[in-house]
């Protein structure tokens, strides 16, 4: 273990038995003693070995760039986009010949080791300076094997599976001759109308840091010069996810408390796990876009979080200041390099207007070096100095890509990212011997499993969920109707077509698909009916204003519920849907997001039972429209509504209940858990003490299974209004069936503090509530006070 890790796990050791080291034997003293030192040893023994190897590193880049020409450093700068993937709305050009004149510090959306090794071999050979080049690509949830789009991989709320989730995608890509992923987005995201809550982690600040550390580590792992590890790129920097109206790439307008409170701690989780690059993003926040905003690049991100990498825009981010109303080319190029971007995505303003700005004193040398230096040191960190052709090896990806191995971690982590919803009288697991009608236009589908922002995957190779429940359960009798086309709105059709979707209308009508699958049901003992949105539909610039089902599924789905037979339905979404029908009238609801190349496999073991769901949400889901942005932590208001009462002057609304649907947090399992009243340990603590809060938790239904215990603090009183509840901790637990165990939560000062008025983030005494349940509506509570 190294001195860092080791120091923090003392830490984490000393604050849990706090209260027994007094009884502790004298020897396990001395042997804690002796741990610590020899921990704050060896973290002095690698400060001095960072110390040197960043002394060479700065040698070697100063000496380099004293070679360098201008054009070569504003080369540096420039990031085109090329090869297979079309991720923006425009193309480069002539990237071969920039490649060969030392004009381009890095492609992206070229892999595979032969297309790599071509750019490379034209950097290494032809460009005078034989400066290797960055390759990235947005390998979001795996690069060929895909995993659960980002929402359901966070409702696994399994931090380790997540982190080995970003650590295949970070070994295939790498074998596949990427070395920059540009992932994880950390956007809080709480508008579900909003395609983008997709690549997120949902709503929450704790969860969200947790997530985006553990992703940094997966693709980066402890040493840059690994030779499957890639460059992670924290995006978008900063708050996309609060885009006025959920309409894609809208206006940002918040306080800095809210700010410092809810949207960025996940950004500064992932840039403290080390992140090595960040991407702007494209909103404007508080009057200047992020792309151009110093003080978010670098008073921020610099100079109060020490980032030391790189910072690059979005796809043509730079150029789109000029419609935001901020200038022209030149001057929003001049503006961008001086707030902090470093590199220019696609867009090509510094590589076409820097030297000119420099001329006209617009701009310094000083802060194009800077920018040069901070690419080239990622770079010679990853060791492409030392070996340009260091991801490029064609039997590593014969052998590491798409492996038996993979793709049977993949359908772990799918089976870990489903959320059981609903399952009135244990319809679900599936019986074996019944007779099951498998119905709905995502029954027998390929295309849309791997989700929207699937990198290289190719949904070809993923499994159906009707040729999953055959290989699950081979005996089973199961008959397929379509029932529906997925998508018959001509407008969403025209869209997601055009984006690639490829959906054709059935050959049969509506009516006759409807009927075919209303015949199949009532010959059945069940209905499976698997309905959601088209995978397109989700994902950048996917905003949705109606988030119901589609009304031609709907219509299948009331005509199925009319037959009066049992029905499952799966549903398959890039986002919270509004599903107060369905959850009024459909006796059982499985949540399974796209899962991936295995889709299918994960979702039949989760039917018929060989995997029991555990999932929780981690974006709420409204009931309607009307109530977004809706989530767990708001604020009490001056009038805040009990939810029975008939009082008019309540913070309510008068034609929809203020709850969610499922609340965050939420989602069932097939056996039942009973969580016990919270005992603390102590009511009152100081800032320098700690509260042990415990509960049993006992597996009382008949099955194994995991529930996760979440854990909640409510500050009462504040210098300023606080959320009604924050999460602050959570442990995923097994228990066998009539298993119980107790789960303890330490409470320490430093999860009671947040940024006040002066964004000074401390602690206040006064009076806490603790919560403790299975989501965040139904908890069990208990108080305490922090005295000072
Ligand atoms: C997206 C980014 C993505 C980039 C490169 C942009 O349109 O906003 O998330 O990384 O394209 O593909």
């Amino acid at each position: 273990m190294k001195g860092q890790q080791l120091r923090k796990t003392i830490k984490r050791y000393i604050q849990m038995n706090i209260n027994k080291i007094h009884n502790m034997k004298k020897s396990t003293c001395i042997f804690l003693l002796a741990t610590i030192f020899s921990a704050n040893n060896l973290v002095a023994q690698q400060k001095r070995a960072t110390a040197a190897s960043d002394k060479k590193m700065n040698a070697f880049v100063t000496n380099l760039m004293s070679k360098m020409t201008l054009d070569e450093k504003i080369g540096q700068l420039n990031l085109p986009a090329v090869g297979f993937d079309v991720t923006g709305p425009i193309l480069s050009e002539g990237v071969d010949e920039k490649i060969e004149k030392g004009l381009v510090g890095g492609v992206f959306n070229t892999f595979t080791p032969q297309a790599v090794r071509k750019l490379q071999e034209l950097a290494i050979t032809k460009s005078r300076l034989k400066i290797p080049l960055l390759f990235g690509y947005d390998v979001i949830h795996g690069h060929k094997t895909i995993m659960p789009i980002p929402l359901g991989l966070s409702a696994s709320w399994d931090l380790s599976l997540i982190e080995k989730s970003a650590r295949i995608a970070a070994r295939e890509a790498s074998a596949d001759g990427l070395n920059w992923t540009f992932s994880p987005m950390v956007d809080i995201a709480r508008d579900p109308r909003w395609g983008r809550i997709a690549e997120s982690s949902g709503e929450d600040p704790y969860l969200g840091s947790l997530i985006g550390a553990a992703m940094v580590r997966g693709y980066q792992t402890n040493d840059l010069a690994n030779k499957d590890a890639i460059l992670a790129c924290v995006k978008h920097f900063a708050l996309y996810g609060a885009a006025e109206a959920g309409r894609d790439y809208n206006t940002t307008d918040m306080s800095l408390i809210k700010m410092y409170n809810e949207y960025l701690p996940p950004y500064k989780a992932a840039i403290d796990a080390g992140a090595e690059t960040v991407m702007a993003s494209f909103n404007d926040i508080n009057g200047t876009p992020a792309t151009a905003n110093k003080w978010l690049l670098t008073d921020l991100l610099r100079n109060q979080w020490g980032f030391k990498g790189f910072v690059v825009s979005d796809y043509t981010g730079i150029n789109e200041l000029t419609a935001h109303g901020l200038g022209d080319l030149k001057t929003v190029s001049a503006k961008s390099l001086e707030a902090g971007t470093d590199m220019d995505m696609v867009g090509e303003g510094f590589l076409t207007t820097l030297k000119q700005s420099l001329q006209e004193k617009k701009i310094t040398q000083a802060v194009i070096d800077l920018a040069c230096r901070r690419i080239l040191e990622s770079k010679y960190k990853l060791g492409l100095f030392a070996n340009p052709y260091k991801y490029i090896d064609e039997e590593r990806a014969k052998t590491e890509i798409l492996s038996q191995k993979n793709r049977s971690d993949a359908k772990m982590i799918a089976e870990a990212s489903m959320v059981l919803l609903k399952n009135n009288n244990q319809l679900l697991p599936l019986k074996k011997n019944a007779k099951i009608a498998l119905i709905g236009p995502l029954a027998d589908n390929k295309r849309d499993m791997i989700g929207n922002w699937s990198a290289a995957g190719d949904w070809k190779l993923a499994i159906s969920v009707l040729e999953g429940l055959k290989n699950a359960a081979p005996d089973m009798d199961i008959t397929y109707a379509k029932g529906a086309n997925l998508v018959d709105d001509p407008a969403i059709l025209k869209q997601i077509n055009a984006n690639g979707a490829e959906i054709v209308a059935d050959e049969k009508s509506p009516e006759k698909l409807i009927s075919d699958a209303v015949s199949a049901a009532k010959k059945a003992d069940i209905a499976v009916v698997v309905l959601g949105e088209s995978a397109i539909m989700g994902g950048e610039a996917t905003s949705r204003t109606n988030l119901d089902l589609l009304p031609n599924q709907k219509e299948l789905l009331k005509a199925l519920a009319a037959t009066g037979k049992p029905i499952v339905l799966v549903l398959m979404n890039s986002r919270p849907l509004t599903l107060e029908w369905e959850d009024a009238n459909i006796p059982s609801i499985l949540e399974t997001w796209f899962s991936g190349t295995e889709a299918g496999n994960a979702i039949a073991d989760v039917l018929v039972g060989n995997y029991n769901p555990a999932g929780k949400l981690t974006a709420t889901f409204p009931r309607n429209v009307g109530q977004i942005p809706l989530y767990y932590n708001h604020k009490s208001t001056g009038r805040p509504y009990d939810g029975v009462s008939n009082e008019k002057f309540k913070s309510r609304y008068i034609d929809s209940s203020n709850d969610p649907l499922y609340p965050f947090g939420y989602g069932l399992s097939y056996t039942s858990f009973e969580i016990s009243p919270v005992k603390l340990n102590r009511n009152t603590m100081t800032s320098a003490q700690t509260i042990q809060a415990t509960v049993e938790v006992k597996n009382t239904g008949g099955y194994d299974g995991e529930e996760v215990v979440q854990f909640y603090i409510q500050d009462i009183y504040g210098s300023v209004t606080r959320p009604v509840k924050e999460l602050k901790g959570f442990q995923k637990v097994f228990l066998k069936k009539g298993e119980s165990k107790s789960v303890t939560f330490t409470i320490n000062n430093s999860m009671l503090k947040f940024y006040n008025s002066d964004l000074k983030f401390a602690s206040e005494p006064g009076d806490f509530n603790v919560f403790i349940g299975a989501n965040s509506r139904d908890t069990k509570s208990s108080g305490f006070s922090l005295t000072k």
